[in-house]
């Protein structure tokens, strides 16, 4: 039984190392839609926004997380006749249009939410579980114990799969384009989250090697930040 179980999880492409009997591994929750308008001008957020790095372990609710996943990556233009946007258009632009960032999301305290791993499906404005349980503080170790990780209700990952803007622009796309494009979307999320009088942080010190094991990352993408997110003390 338990062969069969894990032959079937290795056939849906989730990690064997999720415990197989574990019902929320591939839960997918749909995310509500994103409001478009907002209480805040983006004037105001700009001249708000910081780095904010202490966070109450508050609940959020599914629509504030909505909203930062949409703002980071989310499709604004819907656009099916060319299968290289997987979706649309987004909230961030992005060189040639390749997207070539993957959005996670680790849940530690979001209503209605199992703690765990999430993939960000922007064409789909879902979330998909790829690893169940609270592992904030696996994320703080490979943070090289930044608090903020383990206090944080939620943090963003970014990664990147470098091949999809390689491809087409070379080097230039390797060592410009794909850190161009994550600034954008961090912006967003930055001005997003002040916008939602909550707060994060941009984190780029982290050990890759743990970052990758704690994601089960694939061979092919590479982690660049993690942004935690929520109110702040
Ligand atoms: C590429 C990059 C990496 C960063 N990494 C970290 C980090 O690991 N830890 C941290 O506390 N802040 C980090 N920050 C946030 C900066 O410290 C912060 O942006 C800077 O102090 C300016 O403050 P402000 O964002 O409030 O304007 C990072 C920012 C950038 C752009």
């Amino acid at each position: 039984m338990k062969l069969f179980i894990t032959a079937l999880i290795l056939m849906m492409g989730i990690s064997p190392e999720c415990p197989a009997d574990n019902p929320e591994n591939g839960k997918v929750y749909t995310l509500p839609a994103p409001s478009i308008k907002g209480a805040m001008s983006v004037e105001e957020a700009l001249q708000q926004r910081r780095s904010r790095r202490q966070f109450l372990d508050k609940e959020l609710s599914i629509e504030q997380l909505s909203q930062i996943l949409w703002s980071a990556y989310g499709i604004t233009v819907k656009r099916d006749d060319y299968p290289v946007l997987r979706g649309g258009l987004r909230t961030a632009p992005s060189a040639g249009a390749l997207y070539p960032l993957e959005i996670y999301v680790l849940i530690g305290n979001v209503k209605g939410i199992e703690p765990g791993l999430y993939k960000y499906n922007s064409k789909e404005h879902s979330i998909k579980c790829t690893i169940s349980g609270d592992l904030r503080k696996d994320a703080c170790s490979a943070a090289y114990n930044q608090k903020m990780l383990r206090e944080a209700p939620a943090t963003l990952f970014y990664s990147a799969v470098f091949e999809r803007c390689t491809k087409k622009y070379r080097e230039r796309g390797k060592e410009r384009y794909v850190c161009m494009d994550l600034g954008h979307s961090a912006e967003n999320v930055y001005l997003q989250a002040e916008a939602l009088h909550l707060g994060t942080c941009a984190v780029g010190a982290f050990s890759d090697e743990a970052l990758k094991k704690l994601l089960q990352l694939p061979a092919d993408e590479e982690p660049l930040y993690m942004m935690p997110f929520g109110y702040c003390k």
